[in-house]
């Protein structure tokens, strides 16, 4: 019998962090496997929210759209929001021509048992501190893992060989037009700020209670 309206998909318990989300069978590269799901709420609206685990205050269920719309997939969400990030991911998200979907492709050949993961490259306002890096930290262990979920500027190759390449990355970077890389970074940057709002908050409220408690 056909397996073709079977779920490519399956979740269950991660090594790496919490749930994830594993191949309940052979992938082809290029297979659409899921979409991003959840309740569309405004950026505003998800600055207001409180995180979901107060003692993971950095966790995010959060997806932004490139039209500044968030995805809230802790509402209504679909399986994807259990995928964990990878800095060496078998998965890739892309935003739908109309910008209102996102789906999770296949990068290559995924092997069933698998755990499927895209890469967050978190966008953050202001400098990239090490504290930050810290705070988004990735433990996905590869051996090109950058160490954090945030995506972090590309260094600049030295040296006069690298002339041309240096040349080409200035005027990509000066560029009024975002790139697709930009605009995919774009597209997580709310998700954070939304996500450290909401931290600060929470760090807010535990003071002044700790300050009520304190009142003779
Ligand atoms: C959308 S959830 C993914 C599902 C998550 N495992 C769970 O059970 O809730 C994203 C959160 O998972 C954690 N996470 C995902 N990938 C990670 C990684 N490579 N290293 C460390 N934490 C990770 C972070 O707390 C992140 O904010
Ligand atoms: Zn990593």
């Amino acid at each position: 019998m056909s397996n073709i309206s079977q779920p490519w998909h399956s979740v269950r318990k991660s090594t790496l962090h919490g749930n994830g989300v594993f191949a309940a069978r052979d992938i082809p590269a290029g297979t659409r496997i899921i979409d991003y799901g959840g309740r569309r709420i405004t950026s505003e609206q998800a600055d207001a929210m409180h995180p979901v685990n107060p003692d993971d205050p950095f966790h995010t269920f959060f997806f932004s759209l490139s039209s500044g719309k968030i995805i809230d997939g802790g509402n209504r969400g679909t399986d994807a929001r259990w995928i964990n990030h990878s800095c060496a991911p078998n998965c890739e998200t892309q935003e739908n021509t109309a910008g209102t979907r996102v789906h999770i492709m296949a990068l290559r050949d995924i092997k069933a048992g698998e755990e499927l993961f895209y890469d967050y490259s978190l966008i953050m306002d202001g400098k990239i501190t090490k504290k930050l890096q810290k705070q988004y930290q990735c433990l996905c262990g590869n051996a090109e893992c950058r160490g954090t979920m945030l995506a972090l500027p590309k260094k600049k190759t030295k040296g006069t060989n690298n002339k041309a390449e240096n040349e080409k990355s200035d005027k990509a970077s000066s560029s009024k037009k975002p790139k697709k890389q930009d605009k995919d970074k774009a597209k997580v940057k709310a998700k954070v700020k939304a996500k450290t709002k909401a931290k600060e908050k929470a760090k807010d409220k535990v003071k002044a209670e700790n300050k009520a408690k304190a009142q003779p």
